[in-house]
């Protein structure tokens, strides 16, 4: 059987949705392995959603297919499709207990009341909420509510289950927490899962591979390590994590590695495409190191500077802009108005081409 025919693959073959005139997605091609938790990546109104909602069946695409399992559900409707959603909203009866809301959707499915009981129950326990059942929604914190959804998704064992930004009604602290959870619960019973959210922190803690998108396309797929290490865009190099991107030249390319300078600095680094004369540089703020200045290092002087306990937070001018630099040396903090030469450690550079 080939990855897209298996049960819990998916795959999105040319899928394009227009409203209108405005086209959301444009001809998305993506495929999704059985087992593995994907995350749909991006900044508000960039498709998330409307991607997420045409695998549910709650928006039919205008052009290309949707396979799951093998099967081609394009034309199929939601409650034939064998996936379940988890809502940003939670979406819980308040007036129905918590047993009977994770029991709801198996009932709907022609399951006896015991046996649709008995399943809601063995969901809850799943969760880590063993003995809530007959409480109210509202009896239950955020967080618990939130896995009280999740249940109530699993219960029915779909294919796929699908969560949208399922962590944003909840406040920092048990977000970390929750999202760990929801992780921990995919790698245990080995479902798949299509997750979105608009935070880059949240896809790259929960995520075997994170689908970046821009403006209703895929601007990057990949690890998160792929990602951060290797970002294919200035887009994708600011938007997974922080980093200052800079015009830089390209001295040679040869086996893997690139030599590049920037101001007085040489550096070298690998690369994975081809590079012209010129490049850009991504460097993440903690990837710096400020010196003397000197002949060889890019030279700039300090904007300001914030004493944070572990670290310094500078802004330097320099002739290539304005750079935002994090320094571990709190011994020495720079005074402001002061000459300081930037180098560059070993991680956290990366040449993007163009
Ligand atoms: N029903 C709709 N009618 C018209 N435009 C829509 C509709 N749903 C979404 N859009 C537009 O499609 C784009 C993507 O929306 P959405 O998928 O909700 O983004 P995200 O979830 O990434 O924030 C947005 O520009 C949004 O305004
Ligand atoms: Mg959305």
């Amino acid at each position: 059987m080939s990855l897209e025919t298996r049960p819990g693959s998916v795959r999105f073959d040319a899928v394009q949705k227009r409203f209108g005139s405005f086209t959301a997605i444009h001809s998305l091609d993506l495929t999704i392995e059985p087992g593995t938790l994907v995350t749909l990546l991006g900044p508000s109104g960039c498709g998330k959603t409307t991607t997420l909602r045409m695998l549910a069946g709650l928006e039919q695409p205008t052009g290309g297919r949707i396979v799951i399992g093998g099967r081609d559900v394009t034309a199929l409707p939601a409650n034939e499709r064998d996936v379940s959603m988890v809502f940003q909203s939670y979406a819980l009866f308040p007036h129905m207990s918590v047993g009977d809301n994770v029991a709801y959707g198996l009932r709907s499915t022609g399951r006896s009341k015991r046996e649709a009981a008995e399943q809601a129950a063995h969901g809850l326990e799943l969760v880590g909420l063993k003995g809530y059942g007959d409480r109210l929604p509202a009896e239950l914190s955020g967080g618990q509510q939130q896995r009280v959804a999740v249940a109530r998704a699993l219960v029915l064992e779909p294919q796929v289950l699908l969560l949208d930004e399922p962590l944003s009604n909840l406040d920092a602290r048990l977000r970390r927490k929750v999202r760990t959870e929801i992780r921990e619960l995919q790698q245990r019973l080995g479902f798949t899962a299509v997750y979105v959210t608009h935070d880059q922190e949240e896809a790259l803690a929960v995520s075997d591979r994170i689908v970046v998108l821009h403006e209703g396309r895929i601007a990057q797929a990949g690890s998160p390590r792929e990602l951060y290490e290797r970002p294919a865009s200035a887009f994708i190099a600011d938007f997974i994590g922080e980093a200052n991107v800079v015009p830089c030249e390209v001295l040679g390319q040869d086996r893997g590695r690139a030599r590049i300078r920037v101001g007085g600095l040489e550096h070298e680094l690998p690369f994975f495409e081809p590079l012209g004369a010129t490049a850009r540089l991504a460097i993440r703020p903690n990837a710096m190191f400020l010196q003397t200045s000197s002949t060889q290092a890019l030279n700039g002087r300090v904007l300001s500077a914030a004493y944070l306990g572990d670290h310094v937070e500078y802004e330097v001018e320099t002739a290539v802009g304005t750079l935002f630099v994090i320094d571990p040396a709190v011994e020495n903090v720079r005074s402001i108005h002061s000459d300081v030469g930037i180098g560059l450690y070993e991680r956290g550079v990366a040449v993007i081409p163009g």
